[in-house]
Parts: C-alpha cells; structure tokens; sequence
C-alpha cells in the first residue's frame, strides 16, 4: 500500500467482515482510511461489508496467508479483531479456540512490529474470570475455574493476547491499546454461536418460547456496537492510550430476565419465556458467572466514552436488520 497524507491512514483490520469488525470498517471508511480487511469467514459474513465493499480491499483467507499476502507494504493502524467467539463455539471447539486466538495473535504483533504500526488487540470481558467485585476495573486481579472446565479456556487465551500485547509495548515500544469488550450488540450481530440478544430478538420475532440459560437471575451490560465503532478509531488515535487496557461497553447493568421483557416489549412479541438449566446447553462441566459490569471511568476520561443508543433502540434496529436479511427466520 503507498503510504497516505498524515491525516489519511493505511489500516489492516482483521476479522472486519465479523459483528464489530463491519461496523469498525464502515466508521473508518467514514473518516478517509483506506481499509484492509482479512477474514477467513468462519464467523463472519461478506454480506457485512456491503455498505463498504466497493471501498474497502477484501482478503478472504485465514489470518496467517492474510498477512503473507500483504508482505512489503506498510500499514500505519492495525485492529486484530479476528478470534474464536462465542460461548458455545468455545465450549465445542476449544482447540480451535486456544490455536486460534494465541497462535494468530503471537504472527500478528511480530507483523505489526515489524511495521511499527499502532495495534488494538480485541480482549474480552471474560478476562475478569470469576470476579465478583462490581464493577470490574481493569487493574482488577482475576480468578479462572479449573483447566478441567473448557470456558476458562476462552478467558485464558484473551488474557496470554493481553500479556503478549503488553510485553511488544514494553520491550519494543509498540504502541498497543488492549480493549475488553463487554457484551457487544446490534445489527448484524447472529446468534448461531451462543449470542444472547440475537437469540432472544429471533425467538421473539417468530413468537417462540425465549430460551433463558440457567435461572435468568444473572446480569449483563449491554452497548451498542455503533458506540463501540466509534470510540476505537479515537483510542488508536489517542497516544494516552498506548500500552494500557480498557473495559469497553455499558454500565447499565441488568438481569437476563429482564432483558427478555424488554426484547418482548419493545417488540410488541407474545412470546412466553422458558428456563433450561446450563448442563442442558453446554454439558455438565459449565460454570456462568453471575454478574458483569465494567468500571467505564478510564475510557471516559482518556476518550470521552459518552454512548447515545438506549439499549431499547438497539433491540428495534437488530430487529429490522433480522427482518430484511431474513435472520429473523433462521433457527
Ligand atoms: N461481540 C462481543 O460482545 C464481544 C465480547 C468480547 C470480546 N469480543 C471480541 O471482539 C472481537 C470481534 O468479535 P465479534 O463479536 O465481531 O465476532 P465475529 O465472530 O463476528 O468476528 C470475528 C471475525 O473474525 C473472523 N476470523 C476468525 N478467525 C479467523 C482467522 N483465523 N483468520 C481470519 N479471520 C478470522 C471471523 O470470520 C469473523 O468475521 C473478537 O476478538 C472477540 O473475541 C467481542
């Protein structure tokens, strides 16, 4: 890629035709960049680019040929946002989870380095493990269950990507920015891989039965993707930033329960609610955590973070996105 005026940037996007990456890039595309993106598709979808596709470079390919095939130019920005999500592809296919987020992720800070580009590395909110400190800040210790049950896997990879991320920075002086996103949701987010909202909406469309995992009692903070979309970019660009982790998402914390009256309500849906126990859906070694909720004061502070969707609004616009690409039929 030649390189641009200042103001104009070469930015690599990894996992860019995924839920948050599609957003990411339509923001960016919105402020001049000229925007790479690699995605294998295994949980993205080309359809997500449409919005951008004639102004974006696509490369389909897993991460590891992605970047060979941009061997010799130069990128200024890089967001590693490809990774295994989800609680149940975790929960199924843990060794795809464990090689796909430490492996990639090791090739693609030695790349960025390389080009000395300004890297945002996708952590997770899962990082805090067991912590049961409300809200959770992130200078928090954390605790995991044991290696014997496989969702600590997830939270463990995230966690190895934030210490790799950390030590690039502090040996190399690359300038990182490590984001823990807390549940992310809007349009375009599918709940094929264990998705919360997405399944909630779908079954509320079709009038069926909402599934709530375990008692229901459990909480969540939900933000927009679109909120989401708009302060990275800012993060990046903000050298305060570098070297330092951040809880990205909403501090309105509510229960599962609740979130399903509000989805049946905004929804005008007749749908009833059912619980099934969590052994039902993930097998007998699954442990939940009860509550979650981020500490927003350092990313108010050093980005300003000042959401506008209403979670209210975000459930009416997944579900008009569910309604014209034909989702809200899709079991
Ligand atoms: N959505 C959330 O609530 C949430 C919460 C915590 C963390 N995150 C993190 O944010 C990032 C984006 O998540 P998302 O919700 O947009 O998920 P997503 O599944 O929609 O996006 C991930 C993208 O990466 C691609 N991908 C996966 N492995 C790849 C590989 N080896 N090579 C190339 N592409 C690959 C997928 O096809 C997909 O398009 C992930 O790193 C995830 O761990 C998301």
């Amino acid at each position: 890629m030649p390189r641009p005026s200042d103001s104009v940037k070469n930015i690599l996007v990894t996992g860019g035709a995924g839920f948050i990456g599609s957003h990411l890039c339509e923001r960016l595309v919105a402020l001049g960049h000229r925007v790479t993106v690699i995605d294998d598709l295994s949980t993205g979808r080309r359809g997500n680019l449409a919005g951008v596709v004639e102004q974006i470079r696509f490369i389909e390919a897993d991460l590891t040929d992605g970047l060979g095939a941009l061997d010799g130019e130069d990128v200024d920005q890089v967001y590693h946002l490809a990774a295994a999500v989800g609680v149940r592809l975790v929960v199924e296919q843990p060794i795809r989870t464990i090689e796909t987020n430490i492996e990639q992720t090791s090739r693609l800070l030695r790349w960025a380095c390389e080009r000395e580009a300004t890297t945002l590395i996708a952590s997770s909110s899962e990082v805090y493990g067991k912590g049961t400190r409300l809200p959770f800040r992130e200078e928090d210790d954390v605790l995991y269950g044991p290696t014997t049950c496989p969702r600590w896997s997830y939270a463990c990879t995230k966690a190895i990507d934030e210490y790799l991320a950390l030590a690039y920075h502090a040996q190399h002086q690359l300038p990182v920015v490590i984001v823990r996103f807390f549940n992310t949701v809007g349009p375009r987010q599918i709940g094929t891989y264990g998705m919360v909202l997405p399944r909630f909406v779908r079954a509320a469309l079709a009038g069926e039965d909402i599934l709530i995992h375990g008692d229901g009692s459990q909480t969540r903070s939900f933000c927009d993707v679109r909120d989401v979309a708009d302060v990275l970019p800012r993060m990046l660009d903000t050298r305060a930033c570098h070297g330092s982790v951040f809880n990205l998402g909403s501090d309105r914390r509510i229960s599962i329960n609740e979130l399903a009256r509000i989805v049946i309500d905004v929804l005008g849906s007749t749908s009833g609610t059912r619980l099934i126990p969590y052994t039902e859906v993930f097998g007998p070694r699954f442990e939940d955590l009860q509550d979650r909720q981020p500490d927003l004061s350092l990313i108010r502070a050093r980005c300003c973070f000042d959401p506008r969707y209403a979670l209210e609004q975000t459930i009416r616009d997944l579900a008009d996105d569910m309604q014209q690409t034909g989702e809200a039929g899709q079991a």
